[in-house]
């Protein structure tokens, strides 16, 4: 039998990074309410002009180099966003002649934070079946530009950057199993309330926000979170001291520590860039993964367990023996 193999990993963050002090210049909070409450110290903000795309190539460049393959191998491009850079041609299409790719199918995928896992999941599908042999799959947002920079409750959450991982047939074992969930009813729990449906006179006078209702979607999360660790281990009749690494979805330090307690994880096995990096939604999971396989923590054939929940609610795992 096949399996999807993670064979390089890229992240790219835009060089511009703004710390809770600089966020304190301009709306009334302060960098030991953010890090007490969040974990979160700075963050990477894209500067003007530099969009989704250029993350996500950066990042996919790296993960390419770190495959050891050509661009030109790569049959299939997954790129999750909620922060595309045009309402068509999609982020993945655009990003595929940036590579100079011509001919293999490229789609986004919009599951918000969620996204890569989304993304992660839909690939192994077309690997396991035998369409695909190398695949992209991407995380990339910038969710600078849908936060209201008044709202002290949500501006001081987020990041922008991208994460990417190729994925390959193999006969070794890779992913051993993916759970993928949502639910919609929560939708005004997190959302940007205005798109298209609206003429987008809303977005062009500068309402389609972030808006969230932090402390209930905080509860639901840790909820969520901790059940699809019971699923994704009953799955693969694995116990907690099976998994060598949590690779969860960077959100809230407090949320990741409760995963890991449900695990009886220590936090030295947890990997966590919240706080050089805030919450970076489709970004977060792949710039963890990344940030861990590159200074060497994550080795070779340890078992990783990637975890995110996001706005939808959509909500997800993958495990993987790296
Ligand atoms: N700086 C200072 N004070 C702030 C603040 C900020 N940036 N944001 C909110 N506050 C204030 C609130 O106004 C409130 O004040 P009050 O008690 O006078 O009314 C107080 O801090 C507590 O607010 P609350 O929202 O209850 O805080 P919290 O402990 O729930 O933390 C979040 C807020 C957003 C950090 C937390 O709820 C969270 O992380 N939620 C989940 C977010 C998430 O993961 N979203 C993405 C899912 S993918």
């Amino acid at each position: 039998m096949s399996y999807a193999r993670i064979t390089g990993t890229g992240g790219y963050l835009p060089e511009n990074v703004m710390t809770n002090d600089d966020i304190a210049k301009f709306v009334d909070t302060n960098d030991q309410w953010i890090r007490e409450r969040t974990g979160i110290e700075q963050r990477h903000i894209v500067v003007d002009g530099q969009t989704t795309v250029d993350l996500a190539e950066g990042a996919s460049r790296l993960a390419i180099e770190a495959a050891g393959i050509d661009s030109s191998d790569i049959d299939l491009i997954i790129l999750a966003t909620s922060t595309p850079d045009k309402i068509f041609p999609s982020s993945a299409c655009i990003l595929q002649a940036r590579l100079g790719i011509h001919g293999c199918p490229a789609f986004d995928i919009q599951a918000v934070c969620s996204g890569f896992v989304y993304a992660l999941t839909v690939a192994e599908k077309f690997i396991k079946s035998g369409s695909s042999k190398k695949a992209l799959v991407v995380g990339a947002e910038v969710f600078s530009k849908i936060l209201n920079w008044e709202d002290r409750a949500t501006c001081v959450l987020f990041g922008d950057g991208a994460g990417a991982v190729i994925l390959e047939a193999s006969e070794e074992t890779g992913i051993l199993s993916t759970h993928i969930h949502a639910d919609g009813q929560y939708e005004d729990l997190l959302r940007v309330p205005y798109g298209i449906a609206d003429g987008y006179d809303q977005v062009k006078a500068g309402l389609a926000f972030v808006e969230m209702r932090g402390n209930e979607v905080f509860k639901v999360a840790v909820n969520t979170l901790g059940r699809i660790v019971d699923e994704t281990l009953a799955a693969n009749n694995m116990m907690k001291s099976d998994i060598d690494w949590l690779v969860p979805h960077q959100a809230n330090i407090r949320i990741i520590s409760a995963t890991a307690k449900k695990l009886k994880m220590s936090m030295d096995q947890v990997v966590v860039t919240v706080n050089k990096h805030g919450n970076t939604s489709a970004a977060s999971v792949p710039l963890a993964l990344d940030v861990a396989v590159r200074d060497g923590r994550i080795k070779k054939n340890e078992l990783l367990l990637l975890e995110a929940f996001g706005g939808g609610f959509t909500w997800g795992s993958v495990l993987v023996r790296f």
